[in-house]
Formats: structure tokens, sequence, C-alpha cells
């Protein structure tokens, strides 16, 4: 009678709808892509443009460097890597603007004046209040960082992890509310509990003058009704679902993730198990949002000399759970030799027909993988040849091969067909070319149209 009790009860707080009063929800602030740049422990809210340069910045953070003092006007740093650039006569500087001289230089400006020097827009401060006396007279380390989920920024020790909408950390379990918001740097945030304690399904509400800008929610593996607890209560919901009396179409995501305590993709006995044998000791679970158990047969092999390509891979690694090795040049690559069109290493290797550029490191499981995912920036419309020499480093006899690219503008063309040779009795799927700024709801769209991501599998994403 006891665990009907606790069931219906659980099933009360599955259902709870939160509101929140007086605040009013806006839209459109999610079109804005919002960085902070961190001055001697002062934080400067940024905008950047929505331009390739800018995402490929983005895509860099987080940054710490250092920026040189010029003209008692500008604070500048050469990046290792070179960005996409839309350079144009700007005319006009403002306090607070950011931007690329040349393809690498960062530069941050903190006066108003005229330049006839071309600059690439990156983005700008919104509020230059004391930019000028914080950046002070001389050479100065800047931090930009990444503003997770419109708005929620982590501190760089914090022990939760932010992943699309949820929010995921065992400090939930551990920690009062003091806690939890002391491991954010915005102070703005307001929690919205499920009961007591933050539990699954619980809210983080970031508050701007008065109105609720995003919020996020909390996953606790293993804590199903939203109490706080990992218990008995959450093995019977665990098992009504195993068993069929719970159907997960019922369920709101953030609980269907909790349900599947140990992370591997599945909702089974395997996770009431987990639950019942240890049952509040499920405390001590790690709350890392991407454990698996079973061995990956699926490889994620990229090449990426800038992060583009680096970025998707990462995506569909995530999505798949699989395991992911990047190819890295015995020597790599500098801005010099990916300046192309310039007749630099990377020109003079795409137009020789025997180049193949020596790769550091292997991977260490070959045999293992069934079917590999193979990622690559697209150089003069093919692949660079540093993929040919991976290619032609291993049997890949009997394996599927799932081509995929990222370029400037190109397609994907005859990249692909043209490595088909190199692994001759391999199965090769037609290739895909991806815009820098493809987003992960993309990447697993793409994923699921190959049926890699199975529709009877419970996965997060
Ligand atoms: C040597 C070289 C040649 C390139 N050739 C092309 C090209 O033919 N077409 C294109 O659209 N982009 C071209 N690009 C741009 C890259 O394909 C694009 O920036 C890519 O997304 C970079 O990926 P990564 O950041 O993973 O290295 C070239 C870049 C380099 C360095």
């Amino acid at each position: 009678m006891r665990k009907i009790l606790s069931l219906v009860t659980a099933f009360v707080i599955l259902f709870i709808h939160f509101n929140y009063g007086n605040i009013s929800k806006v839209k459109g602030l999610e079109t804005e892509t919002h960085i902070i740049i961190t001055v001697n422990e002062t934080n400067f809210d940024a905008v950047l443009y929505d331009t390739e340069s800018a995402k490929t910045f983005l895509s860099m953070l987080p940054m710490t460097i250092e920026m040189n003092e010029l003209n008692s006007n500008e604070k500048y740093h050469y990046l290792d890597k070179t960005l996409p650039t839309s350079s144009e006569s700007v005319g006009q500087i403002h306090t607070g603007d950011l931007m690329l001289y040349g393809n690498s230089c960062v530069v941050l400006f903190y006066k108003d004046f005229k330049t006839s020097y071309s600059y690439t827009k990156l983005g700008y401060i919104t509020d230059t209040t004391d930019l000028q006396n914080t950046l002070g007279t001389g050479n100065v380390t800047v931090t930009y960082s990444k503003v997770s989920n419109d708005g929620f920024v982590l501190n760089d020790d914090s022990s939760l992890t932010i992943s699309d909408k949820y929010i995921y950390g065992d400090l939930f379990l551990k920690a009062d509310e003091t806690e939890v918001l002391s491991q954010f740097k915005n102070n703005s945030i307001h929690i919205e509990k499920t009961g007591k304690k933050i539990g699954t399904g619980s809210k983080l509400v970031l508050i701007e003058n008065n109105t609720v800008t995003s919020e996020l929610t909390v996953v606790i593996f293993g804590d199903v009704n939203g109490d706080g607890e990992c218990d008995a209560q959450d093995a019977v919901i665990v098992s009504c679902i195993v068993f069929g009396l719970i159907s997960l179409s019922d369920l709101n995501e953030e609980y269907r993730i909790a349900a599947d305590c140990n992370q591997d993709g599945n909702i089974d006995k395997s996770d009431s198990s987990l639950l019942i044998e240890t049952g509040l000791k499920l405390k001590e679970i790690s709350q890392t949002p991407t454990q698996t158990e079973e061995k990956s047969d699926i490889l994620v092999v990229y090449f990426s000399a800038t992060g583009t390509t680096e970025t998707i891979a990462n995506y569909a690694a995530a999505a798949l759970s699989a395991d992911i090795y990047e190819i890295e040049a015995e020597v790599p690559y500098t801005a010099a030799d990916l300046a192309y069109y310039t007749g630099c290493r990377a020109d003079k290797e795409q137009s020789d027909p025997t180049a193949r550029p020596a790769i550091s490191g292997s991977v260490d499981n070959m045999s293992q993988y069934k079917t590999i995912l193979l990622g690559y920036p697209i150089w003069h419309g093919q692949a660079p040849k540093i993929i040919y020499t991976f290619l032609e480093s291993y049997d890949l006899s009997g394996k599927t091969i799932i081509p995929f690219c990222t370029s400037h503008s190109s397609g994907i063309g005859s990249s692909a067909t043209n490595l088909h040779s190199l692994a001759p009795n391999s199965q090769w799927n037609s290739g895909r070319r991806f815009a820098n700024g493809t987003s992960e709801a993309q990447i697993v769209s793409w994923l699921q149209a190959l049926t890699l991501i199975s529709t009877e599998k419970f996965k997060r994403w």
C-alpha cells in the first residue's frame, strides 16, 4: 500500500507545472549570440555578428589570450588559426568594437576614432562603461567565454554540466541552493524547485530586468520523481516503465533522461536494478551525461585544421555515443600553411597526387568498428591529402564509411567519391557537406536519416 501511495505521490510530482508569477517570457533574444569578455575579473557582455567569421571565432571559445597594446586605442592578438574574412573599410571605430585585422588578428578597441584601415567585424561590447580603465595602458590578459544556453555562464571550476536545455550534476543531490547558485558567474538566477529540494524537473531561470530570458531544466540521473533523492520510489517508477505500465510518451523528456540511470541509451532492467541495489547510494553515481557501458562499434574520425569539422564531429560522436578520433598531422599546419591560394603547404599538397602528409598517432583498435564517419574540410574541392594517408594506413575492408565535410561554400563534389579507391573493399555511403554553424539538431537529423540513431533505442538528443 505504501508503495502505491508513493507511486501516486510520484506521479503528482511528475506532472507539476510551473508558473513564474508576474514574470513574462520574452522571445527573440535567442537570435543574438552573446559572449563574455573578462578583463581583470570584470565581465563585459558582447554580441557577435551573425557571420562566418564570428561563428568561427565562437567555435574557438573559451579562449584566454594576451592582448598587446597599440596606439592608445586598441588591444590586439594574433591567433594561431585563421578565420574566414569579410573585410570592409569600416570608417568609424567605436569603443568596444571587436574586429579581425587580416585573417587572424583579433582587435578590441577602447576608443572612438576614424580609420582608413579595413577590418572584418566580429562583434561589439554592449556596455563599454569603464572598458578603457579596465583594459589599462599596457598589454592585458583577456578571456573570451561562450554564454551557454542564452545567458547561463558557469564558473570555470563548476561541477555542473550544461547541455542543450538541461543542466546536470551531482551537486544538486549534495548541496543547498546557495551552493548551486555560487557555481554561476551570473547572479540573476532563480530556482524553481520541484519539491523541498532541487530535483529533476526543477528550473534554473535567468532573470534580467524582471523578465525571464531563458531557463534550464535540472536532470539528476536516478531522480525520476523529481524529489531530489534517488531512492525506492524512483526504482518503482523505473520498474513500471520497464514493464510497460508507464509509457515513455507520458513522461517529459527530463524524467526519461533521469530514468536512464546508467546513461547507456536504454531504460531497462539494469536501471531499475541499479536503483534497487544501490538505493540511496545511487547518489554516488556519476552525473556526467555521457556515460556509456557498451563498446561503440561506430568511430567518428575527423581532420580539422581550424575547428569547423571538429565541431560537427563532436556533435555526431555525442549523439551516437560513439568513439572519436582526430587525425593530427605529424607536422601541424600553421596559419601560413593554410593560407590558400598563396602557394602554401596545403596548396602544394593538394596539387601533388603523391602527397601523403604523415599522421601522428593511430586508432587503437580499428577492428572494433563497423561504421566510420569520416569528416574533413574541403581543400580545393577535395579531401585534404592527410585523409588519403589515413585511408591507406588501415585495412577498412567490410566497414561502412560515411564521409562528411565542411567548406566555406563548395559542395562535397567529387571529394568523397575520389576516396573510394583508397578503401576499395569498404561500403561507401554518399557523403554530406555541412556549413560552418550547422547546429547539433541538424546533425542529429542527418544521423536519424542514416538510421544510425535507432528509433527503438531511447536517446537523449
Ligand atoms: C587549403 C585550403 C583550401 C580550401 N579550399 C576550399 C574550397 O575549395 N572550397 C571551399 O568552399 N572552402 C575551401 N576552404 C575552406 C575550408 O573548407 C573551410 O573553411 C572548412 O570549413 C574548414 O574546416 P576546418 O575548420 O575543420 O579545418 C579551403 C581551406 C583551405 C585551408
